[in-house]
Order: structure tokens, then C-alpha cells, then sequence
């Protein structure tokens, strides 16, 4: 059965199959929960990151969790929101959408996401909640892993709108 949950929490604490990293698309680290990630999971990430060489906006890449909790990190680059003319809402729908299909091929049961974008990125945190919980139910609708969703919030403020808009 899909199990969709709300907490407010540091997703680097979280042990589960895959939490999601908002990274930007050279996969170089930085701030917010990237910089909290990278200085969880250690010095090998930045070298898989590397590996990896680079990650599109919408799309989204998996490396190991090194030393975190969490057995995999999903990376996933969301738009910067530049007044959401510029297909910033499309691209924010794929990074959901292309993160769970990453961990369903990867047989994640439990996934992890922050609120992607709506940090340094920018973006409106009720618009972009409301398209983190459409694309992921359309997501369980149509597919039986992962089995379960956690939106993790960091805010207040995004644990409010997660909370009303899912119920
Ligand atoms: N756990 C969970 N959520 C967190 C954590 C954490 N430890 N730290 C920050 N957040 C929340 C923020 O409160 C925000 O709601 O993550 C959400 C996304 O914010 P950012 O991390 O700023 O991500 P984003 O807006 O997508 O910007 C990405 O920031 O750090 C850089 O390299 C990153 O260039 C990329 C850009």
C-alpha cells in the first residue's frame, strides 16, 4: 500500500533506502541541503559526484550514501524560479518524477525528498508543493515501488502547506 508521510526534520539523519539531494548541475556541492548532505555522507560523495560529471535540470543521477544513514542519495537539479514562465513548473514535475523512477529501478521502498527549489532556487513553496505531492501520487497510482514517500520539511513554513495540501 502507498504510504505518503510529512515530517519536519534533517533529512541527513533519516535511515531509508534513498533520500533526495536539491543539487545544482555540476553536482559540486554548495549550500542548503546539499552543503548538509555532502558534509554528512563525506569526502567519497564529491568523488562520485565527479564521476558523474553533471546532472541536467528535471533529471536526476543516484550515487551511494556513503556515510549517511541512507543507503543511496538521489541527486536532482530543480529550477531556479525566474516568475514561472520558463518551464520551471514542467521541470520541477521531473525531478520528482525522474527521482522516483530512479529509485524504483533501483528498488527503493522508502524515498526522502526535501522541498526542492524552494530555498536558494526560489521557488513559491505552495506551487511547489502542490507539484512534489501531484507528480508523486501519480507516481504510487501507476507503479508499486517505492511503497513509501516521506516529505521531509525543513520550515515551518513548508511543513504547514505539506501538512494542509495532503489533507
Ligand atoms: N534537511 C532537509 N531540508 C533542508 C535541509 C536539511 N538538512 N537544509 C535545508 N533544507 C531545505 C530548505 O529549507 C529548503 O526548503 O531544503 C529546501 C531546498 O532548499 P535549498 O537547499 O536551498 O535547495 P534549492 O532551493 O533547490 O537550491 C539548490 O542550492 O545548495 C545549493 O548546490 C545547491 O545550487 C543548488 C541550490
Amino acid at each position: 500500500m502507498a504510504i505518503i508521510d510529512v515530517i519536519k526534520d534533517d533529512i541527513t539523519r533519516l535511515d531509508v533506502d534513498a533520500i533526495v539531494n536539491a543539487a545544482n548541475s555540476r553536482l559540486a556541492g554548495g549550500g542548503g541541503v546539499d552543503g548538509a548532505i555532502h558534509r554528512a555522507a563525506g569526502p567519497e560523495l564529491p568523488v562520485a559526484c565527479r564521476d558523474i560529471g553533471g546532472c541536467p535540470t528535471g533529471e536526476a543521477v543516484i550515487t551511494a550514501g556513503f556515510l549517511l544513514p541512507a543507503k543511496h542519495i538521489i541527486h536532482t537539479v530543480g529550477p531556479v524560479y525566474r516568475g514561472g514562465h520558463r518551464n520551471e513548473p514542467e521541470l520541477l514535475a521531473n525531478c520528482y518524477r525522474n527521482s522516483m523512477l530512479l529509485a524504483a529501478q533501483n528498488n527503493v521502498s522508502t524515498i526522502a525528498f526535501p522541498n526542492i527549489s524552494t530555498g536558494i532556487y526560489g521557488y513559491p513553496k505552495e506551487e511547489a508543493a502542490r507539484i512534489a505531492i501531484s507528480e508523486v501520487k501519480k507516481f504510487m497510482d501507476e507503479n508499486t515501488t517505492p511503497q513509501r514517500v516521506i516529505f521531509v520539511c525543513f520550515d515551518d513554513e513548508n511543513y504547514q502547506i505539506y501538512s494542509s495540501v495532503l489533507s
